[in-house]
């Protein structure tokens, strides 16, 4: 098993393996009498009722919430009717909730464990590659509302981040795919041996292989581990994880979510990565390189949209500050920088008239 410190102010662990949900249980056992399990339905059941025997085996009251995965899942009506649910279980501020799902459940489990009595005790159980990579280590999460993504949300680190592979592989192909997103996202902002690992051998055709998944994710939870300490609360640095994000999120949205998350982000770095290399910003090269690794991985990355819709989207991004936003522009394969630019900016950035 192996073990990421990540040194917020509050420190807390992810702990990386195959099958070690069991050994980690003693780690999940916290004060408080009662535990409530927030898992996606697509989740084999059986997994969540060892987890839930275990815990009840140890002493601890236990109740598992069934939730369906997807962007419905971070909705003000799964917010409420979970609050509902832990207010009939009589939760109290030293219980604990686990989250078990990908990254619309984990990122829903952190919301209502941050607000919930002003904070109960968080454990993530990522189900997907983009939990397990990215959504469930760092703090953030959120809820949608109204078409617009993420637009309520806390900062509330876990106290523990149980990454087991064993989760990831009911995942369907497309699903996986869309995780290697996040996972080449990883590469092309700060590890060129992860590209070249990937280049040699695609996550999407080794899945099954536990090492090499584990290093891969074990080099993306580091990373992404570095920016959370260094900004915490996102005020800088740590906007360097949006690449491919600011139209990403436009995409999922003007799609209504049909186009996934990970399909998204990998559509927003194409498009980003073309302007940069187009104005000079990014060494000739980088774009097919991320479109070859793009493909190796089965994923689309031909966005259907008009730039000038997607602009509109972007107009409302919660990024925006003093009508500058912070942009990911890629350097090469390997290294990006922000970049603040105005509206007017990005257009010409994009060559997009109004
Ligand atoms: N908080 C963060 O820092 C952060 C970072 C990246 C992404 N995110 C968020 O994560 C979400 C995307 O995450 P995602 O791709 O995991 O989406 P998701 O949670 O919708 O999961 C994708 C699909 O996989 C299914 N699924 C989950 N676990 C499964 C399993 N073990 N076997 C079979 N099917 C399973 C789900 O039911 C869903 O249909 C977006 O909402 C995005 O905004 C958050």
């Amino acid at each position: 098993m192996e073990r990421v410190k990540i040194r917020t102010r509050d420190r807390y662990e992810v702990l990386i393996g195959r099958n070690i949900t069991d050994e980690a249980v003693k780690m999940l056992l916290p004060n408080g009498k009662h535990i409530v399990l927030i898992w996606d339905e697509a989740v084999p059941s059986q997994y969540v009722a060892e987890l839930g025997n275990a815990l009840e085996e140890a002493g601890k009251e236990v109740m598992a919430c069934a939730v369906q995965g997807g962007e419905d899942a971070k909705s003000i009506e799964s917010f409420q009717n979970i609050c509902g649910l832990l207010s009939d279980f009589s939760m109290a501020r030293t219980d604990t909730i686990i989250g078990i799902g990908g990254g619309t459940v984990t990122d829903l489990a952190g919301f209502i464990a941050s607000t919930y009595k002003r904070g109960l005790d968080l454990c993530e159980i990522p189900t997907t590659l983009i939990g397990a990579a990215d959504a469930a280590i760092g703090g953030k999460n959120a809820l949608n509302l109204g078409g617009r993504k993420n637009i309520i949300g806390t900062f509330y680190q876990p106290s523990l981040v149980l990454v087991d592979t064993k989760y990831l592989d009911t995942l369907p192909d497309e699903t996986f795919a869309e995780g290697c997103s996040e996972v080449i996202k990883y590469g092309f902002l700060g590890d060129p041996d992860l590209i070249m690992m990937l280049e040699a051998r695609p996550l999407t055709e080794n899945r099954r292989d536990s090492a090499y998944l584990e290093e891969i994710l074990k080099r993306c939870i580091k990373l992404k581990a570095y920016f959370v300490v260094e900004d915490e609360r996102d005020n800088g640095i740590r906007n360097i994880l949006n690449f491919g994000h600011t139209l990403g999120h436009a995409i999922e949205t003007q799609s209504s979510y049909r186009i996934h998350h990970g399909e998204a982000v990998a559509m927003g770095m194409a498009l980003i990565t073309r302007a940069a290399e187009n104005r000079g910003l990014a060494e000739r090269g980088t774009y097919t390189r991320l479109i070859n690794l793009l493909e190796k991985h089965d994923l689309e990355w031909r966005c259907p949209y008009n730039l000038n819709v997607l602009l509109s989207h972007v107009a409302e991004d919660k990024k925006i500050r003093d009508g500058y936003i912070n942009l990911v522009i890629p350097r090469r394969a390997g290294e990006c920088t922000l970049k603040g630019m105005t509206d007017e900016e990005l257009r010409t950035f994009l060559d997009v008239r109004k």
